[in-house]
Formats: structure tokens, sequence, C-alpha cells
């Protein structure tokens, strides 16, 4: 079985783009690829019915469709970091859960990609005596992680703290995505030398700023 735990620079980077890249990617090699959002914050009337569009995508990407309790266990109305809409909806959000839905998920699939929500260390939830992030989910779910950069300004950064964040937890960093989403920024290209450079894994895109891709169009090796 084979996952990735997929995380970006910030939020809005490309994560979910990146995601549904390697989940077409993945198709090509096996039979049954599944997307998992385990927390969704931000939902919007599609259809007649309250959805996620990140969720949405992911689905769109996955050969295998599971019940949304496995492969979304918390959708949240609020597009706030998640411990905040969690709080604002009552809800406690639980990695043990999300981590027995993952595992259910790979039970039915060949491949499991996992994305996260917002940044590395996004507050899952902040109560008072308890408090998870998103780094903790990746931590128990023992996942390689996949770095999304939205290369802007400030990428440095946000890339290499990201890195060590990763590292000093004993995960795997199994690759890096340079996305390009800021294509008039100053010194573009010497600033993807020095993440190719600084970055102590596998290169896996170099996405550049395409409005109107589909995430089975894009180019991505998988680690
Ligand atoms: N290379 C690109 N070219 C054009 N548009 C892009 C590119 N990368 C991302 N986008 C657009 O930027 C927006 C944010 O991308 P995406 O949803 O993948 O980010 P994310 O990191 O998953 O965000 P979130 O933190 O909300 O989950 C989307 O509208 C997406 O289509
Ligand atoms: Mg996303």
């Amino acid at each position: 079985m084979t996952a990735f735990f997929v995380t970006g620079t910030d939020t809005g980077v490309g994560k979910t783009r990146v995601s549904s890249a390697l989940l077409h990617a993945l198709q090509r090699q096996h039979a049954r690829v599944i997307g998992m959002k385990p927390v969704a914050a931000g939902t919007e009337l599609i259809n007649g019915e309250w959805a996620n569009e990140d969720v949405l995508a992911l689905r769109a990407a996955s050969t295998v469709q599971v019940p949304a309790l496995y492969d979304n266990p918390y959708l949240l109305n609020l597009a706030a970091s998640p411990h905040i809409a969690a709080r604002d909806e009552g809800v406690d959000i639980d990695i043990e859960h999300i981590a027995a839905c993952f595992h259910a998920l790979r039970q039915q699939a060949d491949a499991v990609v996992v994305e996260g929500a917002g940044g590395f260390i996004v507050p899952l939830l902040e109560t008072p005596g308890h408090s998870a992030t998103s780094a903790d989910l990746a931590v128990l779910l023992r996942l390689p992680v996949i770095l999304v950069v939205g290369v802007r300004l400030g990428c440095l950064n946000h890339a290499l703290l990201t890195q060590e964040a990763i590292l000093a937890r004993g995960l795997k960093l199994a690759g890096w995505v340079a996305n390009r989403i800021d294509p008039s920024m100053t010194g573009l290209e010497a600033n993807v030398d020095t993440l190719r450079l600084r970055l102590q894994a596998p290169m896996l895109a170099d996405l550049a700023w395409q409005p109107h891709a589909g995430a089975a169009d894009l180019a991505i090796r998988l680690p």
C-alpha cells in the first residue's frame, strides 16, 4: 500500500491541485486509488448540498468512492483554521478517529493520498488540556510527506521551516513540488534554484501558472 501526506508552505498554495495530480499518476500504477481530506473547513452550496471543493476534487481524482465519513471525517462550514471552525460548530477533532478512518481506507485501496489542512503545523484542535496539529496527524499516520511550495515572495523561509518541522518529527520528506503561483515574482528562477539546493528531497514537479490545466494533465512523478 502506497500512501502520502501532502502539506504546503501555506494555505492556497496548490495542495489540492498536487494531490489530485498525484492521484492521477497513481491511477497509472494502481487500480484502487483514494484521496482523503481528513479536515475540510469551508463549505459552499454545490448542487443543493453543502460541500467542500477540496473533498469534491479529491473524489473526482479517486477510482474508489467511499462513504464521506471515511474520506472526509470532519466537514466544517467556516472557512477558517480548523480549530476555530470546529470550535464554532462545537466539534472536537480527534486525530485518533482520523487515523481509524485512514486505516479503513487502506483496506480498500492500493494507494491513498491525504491532503492536510492549511500549512504543516496548523492547529486542528485547541481546547483546555487538548491540542493537536496537522503535523501531529502526519506523525500518527506515519506517512512520508510531500511538500507543495507555492513559489512567491516569502516561500524560501516557509519551505525551509516546513522542511525542518517535518524532519524534526522523524518523518520522511519524500518529495516536493514547485508550484509557480506568482509568475511575475522577482527572481523566480533564483528562488526555484535555491529550493532545489536546500530541500533535501527530489523535486516531483515544477508546475507553471496554468489556470485552465486539469489535474490529470499535470506532469508529476511519484517518489
Ligand atoms: N499552478 C497553478 N496555476 C493556476 N492556478 C493554480 C495553480 N496552483 C493552484 N492554483 C489555484 O489556486 C487555488 C488554490 O489552489 P489549491 O486549492 O490547490 O490550494 P490548497 O493548498 O489546496 O488550498 P487549501 O489550503 O485551501 O486546501 C485554486 O483555485 C487553484 O486552482
Ligand atoms: Mg486544498
